[in-house]
Order: structure tokens, then C-alpha cells, then sequence
């Protein structure tokens, strides 16, 4: 049979450019040769999971069987945690698997789904599988600029992302302002706020815990996932708050058994460890320093970032220089696929991580000037 097959894939599906995700280091080893390399490309945590979790898992035997398909225990952990009902928690196989299923369950291709430029680029990837129309909005300052999003809203509009932080930009938006924009917002838009970097971002005053508004505004869902602060991002879990009937409607689209054993028990674990996720915050902010401080020293700029990464403007196509970085066994991420083609983003890593990075950038950008 001699067929295009990419004929047969739904409209969305077929347009789809695969989500491109940082490289690995066994495959930076593979191909340079390298012995040591430092990953500082897919903002996850470099103290390693916590011993808590390894001891939970490594006494986690019944693999044969089937995992809890409702994740009852780390469902009541949660609950308790945000004081919540345990009707308002949905589970995900991470939080994209959330951030996937409220799309399909809310968008059709008669629907407009919002988001901001230079946004995380899930958004565009879940939007486009249900053939939603895109609707991007322009970044004030990097960052999400609520009034455009409000001004775009109309009668076709089903769903709105908003990043808090955002990645690749790091920008946040404070808690007036996003109050105020969740009360404009129409019935008939759901408004889902990510807050993957929640627990970096949270040392700020005016940061919002938007899981404390669900019970305020129905259409709001607000996303959180273990495998940022929490260290657990190889097994995949993450979670949303919202009203009942949103997380019963997301139970319509969940894969039976989204949460693997293993990350059931690996999440519950964590949330006890408080230590461990005081730490992680503790070196991020000590990591931030040393790389603002750093590019301030070579004249660099960089967005102010309340994740665990950050972007520095190179003021020159990025991607050179990134490529330059991986042959001195450094990943980092360029972010030209967000429209930010000037800028890498770094995410923060140990101290002696950080230094690497930081020496190979300034040799590169060295023998740079001296050509
Ligand atoms: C803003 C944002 N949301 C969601 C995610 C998804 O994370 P996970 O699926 O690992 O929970 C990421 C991961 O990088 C992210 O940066």
C-alpha cells in the first residue's frame, strides 16, 4: 500500500511539531567523548531525589499488580496539604498529562485557546493535537500581559493558560493583578494557572498560591507537579486543584492508571520531607545569586527569573554559543523555539555546576573578542 500516512492523522495531529526536549547527558557523552558533563537544561532539581523518597521506593515490591487508579492515599495527603476535599485533586502523569487533559476535555476546533508569547511551549503542542486555534497574545516585558489576554477573550474562547512563572522567561505576575484578571474572566473560560516552579517562586510576598482561589471562581484550575522542587521529575507525577466538576470532567479523559506505583508512593514520601524542599529552595536562591552576579560581572543581561532557571540575553544568535557549551560538557537550553533567539536559559545546578558553566561561558565568550 503506498499511501501518506500523515494524510490519515487528524488536522491537529499532523501539524504537530513533536515538543523537542533538552539533551541528555549520556547522549553529550556519547557523542563528544566526554567524561564529565554538568545538565543544566530541563529545570530539575540538582540535589537528586530525597533519601526519603529512595528508602519509600526502594521497599515499594508489588510491581505485578495494577497502582491505586485513584491514588487515594497521596489524593488525602494533598487534600490535607491544601485543605481541600479530595474531590478538588486530579492526578496526572505529570503535570502535562493535566495540562493535556484539560484540553481535551474542554477544547474542540471551534475553540480559541489563549496563551502569552514566549510561554511554555506545552500550550501550543496540546492546543494544536485537538485543533484548537491558537491565539498568542504579545509579552510585556518577557512576561504575560494580562490586559492583552483579557482583550482577547470572546465568545469562542474556551480555555487560557498562564504560566506563573513562567518558563523560559522566569517572569511572574503578582497576586492583585491575577486576582483581578480571574474576576473579569467569563464563565465560559476556563482559566488554567501552571504553578510548576510554585515552590521557588513562593519566597516572593507577592507571589499567588492561586489553589487557594478554587473555591472563589469555578473555571479556574491551577496545575503543580512534583518534578521541580519535589526532585522527582523521571517518574512523573503532578496534580491540579479545582472545583469538583472540573476534576470529575478530567476524570472522563484520564488514562486508567496515569500514576505509576512507584511515583504514588515517591510523591507521598516527598511531601513529608519538608527539609529536603527547604534545601532545594535554600540552594536555588544561593545558585541564582551566583549566576546573576556572574553575568553582571561579564555585562550580561538576564530576565529576572523567580523559577529555578534563568535567561541571559547573549546579544547574538544563542545558538553558537550553546553548541560550544556542549563540546566543553555543558547543557544548557537555547530557547530560539520560543522566539527568543539572543537568549539560553540556564537552569540552576550545585554551586560547582554552576561554576562550570560559568567558566566555559566566559572562555567561549573570550576568545570570542579576541578574534
Ligand atoms: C511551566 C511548566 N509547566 C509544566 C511543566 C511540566 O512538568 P511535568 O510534566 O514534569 O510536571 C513544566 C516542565 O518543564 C513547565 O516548565
Amino acid at each position: 500500500m503506498s499511501c501518506d500516512l500523515f494524510s490519515l492523522a487528524s488536522p491537529g495531529v499532523s501539524g504537530l511539531e513533536p515538543y523537542r526536549p533538552g539533551k541528555s547527558i549520556e547522549e553529550l557523552q556519547r557523542e563528544f567523548g566526554l567524561d564529565e558533563v554538568v545538565k543544566l537544561a530541563s529545570n530539575e532539581n540538582p540535589l537528586g531525589p530525597s533519601q526519603n523518597v529512595l528508602d519509600a521506593i526502594s521497599v515499594t515490591k508489588d510491581l505485578s499488580r495494577y497502582p491505586d487508579g485513584n491514588g487515594f492515599y497521596l489524593k488525602k495527603k494533598l487534600a490535607e496539604k491544601h485543605n481541600v476535599d479530595i474531590g478538588n485533586i486530579t492526578l496526572g502523569n505529570g503535570s502535562n498529562d493535566i495540562l493535556e487533559m484539560v484540553t481535551r476535555a474542554f477544547v474542540t476546533e471551534k475553540h480559541e485557546v489563549i496563551y502569552s508569547k514566549h510561554s511554555f511551549a506545552v500550550y501550543p503542542l496540546v492546543t494544536q493535537a485537538v485543533g484548537g486555534k491558537h491565539v498568542v497574545t504579545p509579552a510585556n516585558n518577557w512576561g504575560h500581559d494580562l490586559d492583552a489576554m483579557l482583550a482577547s477573550i470572546n465568545d469562542n474562547t474556551r480555555l487560557m493558560f498562564i504560566a506563573n512563572p513562567n518558563n523560559p522567561t522566569g517572569t511572574w505576575v503578582d497576586r492583585k493583578k491575577l486576582r483581578k484578571l480571574l474576576e473579569q474572566i467569563p464563565d465560559h473560560v476556563i482559566v488554567l494557572v501552571d504553578e510548576a516552579y510554585f515552590e521557588y517562586a513562593n519566597i516572593e510576598d507577592q507571589y499567588p498560591d492561586c489553589s487557594l482561589w478554587i473555591n472563589d471562581f469555578n473555571n479556574l484550575i491551577v496545575t503543580r507537579t512534583f518534578s521541580k522542587a519535589y526532585g522527582l521529575a523521571a517518574l512523573r507525577i503532578g496534580y491540579s486543584l479545582s472545583h469538583q466538576d472540573v476534576a470529575n470532567i478530567l476524570n472522563r479523559v484520564r488514562q486508567p492508571f496515569n500514576n505509576n506505583g512507584l511515583a504514588l508512593v515517591a510523591a507521598d514520601a516527598a511531601l513529608q520531607d519538608t527539609d529536603y524542599i527547604k534545601n532545594s529552595i535554600k540552594l536555588n536562591q544561593s545558585g541564582m545569586e551566583q549566576l546573576t552576579r556572574a553575568f553582571n560581572d561579564m555585562g550580561l543581561e538576564y530576565i529576572p527569573s523567580k523559577g529555578n532557571f534563568l535567561c541571559v540575553d547573549l546579544e547574538q544568535p544563542a545558538i553558537k554559543i550553546y553548541e560550544s557549551l556542549l563540546k566543553a560538557g555543558v547543557i544548557v537550553r537555547p530557547v530560539s523555539d520560543y522566539d527568543m533567539p539572543n537568549h539560553l536559559r540556564v537552569t540552576i545546578g550545585l554551586e560547582s555546576e554552576n561554576n562550570k558553566f560559568i567558566k566555559e561561558l566566559e572562555k567561549i565568550m573570550m576568545k570570542q573578542t579576541s578574534l
